[in-house]
């Protein structure tokens, strides 16, 4: 064997070392060329070590096609069609040194999708197979690989760059990043699932995945975290950045549950699963076309889990993934979203607004708010009303809440606040607002009406309290409203 797979603590170090701005411990030439040297002494003499693979069968075992320069009878052998659709997936740093599922996964949805379609896969698992400061610098290399092919093909005739399509994961947005930026011409699209954040956050846009690097340029940042280690880039570096989930704490991933008490193998399948959502959300929209997932554009992920950002105008929103619309008058538009834990990952969303009175002028309400949504054709279950900041007072308040059903046209909506101390947060809560009101114990909100917007539909619609002489609400009591009005009145009628 190789080399020993290099633990991720290791890239911990690495990464930390490159954070703080101190040199690599890694960095000496000798130590790369020793590398290097070792590397080239296992791998045969034949093999490249970046290799163009074409699928021609769904068969992950299937040994496909290698593509090869000036060699253009194979070309036509392995039955690549020049005037179709032609993916090229680029891979990341691997720890294994092989193929991980995801891939194989992402080849079929491809085929599937997109049945004329060339599928290349770019296999540099000899240079990503090492130290992560090593394989992020054969990034520049790999990506010079692929533009030499990418030209070459344009040799060959009808080929044309407007029909590839580069994917790549991880490191490998990085790689189509450079292919796009070597290539002569510009490719039609690069999709980045999860682009690399370690030595690449912040850099100069020559040195990573960015707009210019093709006519359409679309991400998918799954694991981002704005303090201590983030594997993904967290800013933005397409056209599109899109941040499901805010763009990190994936649904499914069981971080929440792990939190606390973490052995190292949960934390490191943590780590993968959210890195790895991207692709898995790449591949739904691919082969669950009928669900497809929106994104909303927002300055930042506290305005949108406000529910502020549920707006389609001017292009505000767009579908994720396979289906997203060519956004070239953008870049570096952040846009959210919130998922499902599993296939097909799309949620609806829907923004409330309702305007709270405080008649009775109390001080510090915390309420616990929840709602209930009955549609026609479903009900939603208990969803809470996030508040994200600070309620306000006499004062109107947007909420997010997202539903994994299509509840179809809503009817009636039930609000709750809870009295039940769920948590010694809530409980804290509770007692401290009680404190600050001892002489008035009896906590009351007045609510006439909640205005609602689903992100699906664009819908806008008015749901009014049933009983215009009862629009009190204390803890542990509950109001009914009922659809009273399409639309939104435009004009401010808190009154
Ligand atoms: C392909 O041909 C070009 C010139 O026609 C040459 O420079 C290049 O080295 C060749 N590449 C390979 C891999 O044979
Ligand atoms: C090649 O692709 C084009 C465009 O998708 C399609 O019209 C044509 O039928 C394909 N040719 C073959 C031989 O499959
Ligand atoms: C990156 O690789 C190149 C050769 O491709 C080498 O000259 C350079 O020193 C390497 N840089 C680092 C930081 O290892
Ligand atoms: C809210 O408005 C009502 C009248 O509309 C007033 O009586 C009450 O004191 C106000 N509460 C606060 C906290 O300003
Ligand atoms: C509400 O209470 C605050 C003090 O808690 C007081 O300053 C304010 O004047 C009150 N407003 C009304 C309208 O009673």
């Amino acid at each position: 064997m190789r080399r020993i797979s290099v633990p991720l603590l290791c890239l911990w170090n690495v990464y930390c070392c490159f954070a703080a701005g101190s040199p690599s411990p890694l960095g000496p030439e000798a130590r790369l060329q020793d590398v290097r040297h070792r590397s080239r002494e296992v791998r045969p003499a034949s093999k490249p070590p970046v290799r163009f693979n074409l699928r021609t069968s769904q068969d992950p075992e299937h040994e496909g096609c290698y593509l090869s320069l000036n060699h253009s009878r194979p070309l036509e052998d392995c039955g690549f069609n020049m005037t179709a659709k032609t993916f090229f997936i680029i891979h990341g740093w691997t720890m294994s040194g092989m193929f991980e599922n995801w891939l194989y996964k992402l080849v079929s949805a491809l085929q599937t999708r997109e049945k004329d379609a060339n599928v290349v896969v770019v296999d540099w698992l000899p240079l990503a197979h090492q130290l992560y400061t090593d394989a992020v610098n054969y990034t520049r290399v790999v990506g010079r690989s692929v533009a030499r092919m990418l030209d070459w093909l344009q040799e060959q005739g009808d080929f044309s760059l407007g029909n590839v399509h580069l994917i790549g994961y991880s490191l490998g947005a990085h790689v189509a990043g450079y292919a796009g930026n070597f290539v002569k011409g510009t490719v039609g699209r690069i999709t980045g699932l999860d682009p690399a954040g370690p030595m690449f956050e912040g850099v100069d846009i020559h040195k990573r995945l960015s707009p210019d690097d093709a006519d359409f340029v679309d991400v998918l940042h799954t694991y981002t975290r704005s303090f201590g280690f983030s594997i993904g880039i967290q800013m933005p570096v397409g056209h599109i950045d899109v941040y499901p989930n805010g763009g990190d704490y994936q649904p499914g991933c069981g971080l929440n549950d792990v939190l606390g008490s973490i052995a190292f193998g949960t934390i490191a399948e943590v780590m993968k699963c959210e890195h790895e959502r991207a692709v898995h959300l790449f591949v739904d929209s691919l082969v669950n076309q009928d669900k497809p997932s929106f994104a909303f554009q927002c300055t930042d992920s506290n305005r949108f889990k406000k529910g502020i950002c549920l707006s389609c105008r001017k292009n505000r929103c767009n579908s994720i993934g396979y289906n997203a619309k060519k956004m070239r008058n953008k870049r570096n538009s952040k846009m959210y979203l919130k998922t499902r834990a599993g296939m097909p990952f799309r949620v609806y969303h829907y923004q409330m607004k309702i305007h709270i009175f405080n008649y009775k002028n109390m001080t510090a309400v915390e309420p616990t708010f929840s709602v209930t949504l009955y549609g026609a054709n479903s009900d939603s279950e208990t969803l809470p009303l996030e508040i994200v900041e600070q309620l306000g007072l006499n004062a109107t308040n947007t909420f997010l809440v997202y539903t994994e059903e299509d509840l179809g046209d809503l009817l009636k909506i039930k609000l709750t606040w809870e009295r039940t101390s769920e948590s010694w947060y809530s409980l804290w809560k509770e007692l401290r607002s009680y404190l600050s009101q001892p002489h008035n114990p009896q906590r009351e909100l007045n609510i006439r009406r909640i205005r609602v917007k689903s992100g699906e539909t664009q819908q806008k619609l008015t749901f009014c309290v049933e009983d215009l002489e009862h629009t009190s609400i204390s803890p542990g009591q509950e109001l009914w409203f009922h659809k009273c009005r399409d639309g939104w009145r435009t004009k401010n009628e808190t009154r």
